[in-house]
């Protein structure tokens, strides 16, 4: 890639990405190419043939056959090249390989989970072996988001009620940013994750811990964790301020009311009924919108979770 496209794109992270930086500088160089060429005839055409009395006559040539399929031919053969480039270059976007490992991404306001081929999950990391295809099988559990990880040029919507896939085949190991790029309700900013790309070895051992408790890690430790891994934190906050969700900080033990103007104490039952089916008893003053999170808590991060929220100070 020439140094003024690498200058312009975010680094290249993927398979794909050379091909879709020499499409694109093609496009960025005759467009600049053809903008010059007819802004400068422009110019020099306004001075050649400026007024320049009453007496002088305008010219009487109105036609030029040559001039007229030159300036549509070329054109043409520009936008046919690019057509056809860019129709290889999508086609090989689209068509998975089919070595491609299959990972599931759930989209929901507002984070992104990923379920692995073996069962492990995360939340808002995508870790993933370098050279090797992806293949993802995506979905969304409410509105439109869309996934983009800018550095492998992979961007592909995730709609509700049917799946859209896409992939890409990371060539370094490293982090990568990831976003969500539609506009999906009021946590839209903060939806954003990253893309972990680990050597061979160190993914088969990711795969094998998964995210879960590490060794000497207490449960209030690593419900905290949680908190932060499995995005709560998008809606939650800890110093007793409201968010799109109440804050946590103080809440055990609290009487709470709810919507329907009857009132709970916060214990451990009421906790975990609204991680796993948060619109049975919601806060009044607060939307029926947190996502459940059945499937992607095991019993033993439901523990922790509760454990950390018992341990937060009230504020
Ligand atoms: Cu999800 Cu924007």
């Amino acid at each position: 890639m020439d140094s003024l496209t690498s200058s312009i794109m975010p680094p290249a992270g993927s398979t794909i990405s050379g091909e879709v930086d020499a499409l694109f500088s093609f496009i960025l160089y005759t467009s600049t190419a053809i903008l010059a060429l007819v802004t400068g005839a422009i110019i020099f055409f306004v001075i050649k043939y400026r007024r320049r009395g009453d007496a002088v006559r305008t010219s009487g040539v109105d036609h030029n056959l040559a001039l007229e399929i030159t300036w549509t031919v070329l054109p043409l053969i520009l936008i046919v090249i690019v057509f056809v480039w860019g129709f290889e270059t999508f086609v090989r976007m689209h068509i998975v390989p089919a070595n491609a490992m299959e990972i599931k991404v759930t989209a929901q306001q507002w984070f992104w989970s990923f379920e692995y081929p073996n069962g492990a999950t995360s939340v808002n990391d995508l870790v993933v072996p370098v050279d090797q295809p992806i293949k993802l099988l995506m979905s969304s559990r409410d509105v439109i988001h869309s996934f983009f990880v800018p550095d492998f040029r992979t961007k592909m919507d995730v709609l509700p009620n049917r799946y859209s896939i896409a992939w890409f085949e990371a060539t370094r190991a490293g982090e990568y940013v990831l976003f969500c790029t539609e506009f999906c309700g009021k946590g839209h900013s903060k939806m954003t994750g990253k893309v972990t790309v680990l050597s061979d070895s160190a993914y088969n051992v990711w795969l094998e811990e998964g995210s879960g408790q590490a060794q000497g890690e207490s449960l209030a430790d690593y419900g905290g964790r949680l908190f932060t891994e499995r995005a709560c934190i998008t809606c939650h906050r800890l110093d007793g301020k409201a968010d799109i969700g109440p804050s946590l900080a103080g809440l055990f033990g609290k009487t709470e009311v709810l919507e329907d103007g009857s009132s709970i104490e916060v214990d451990e039952n009421y906790l975990r009924e609204s991680l796993l089916e948060p619109s049975a008893k919601v806060t009044a003053g607060f939307k029926p919108i947190m996502p459940t999170y059945q499937g992607i808590l095991k019993d033993r991060d439901i523990d922790a979770l509760i454990e950390f929220m018992k341990s937060l100070e009230k504020n």
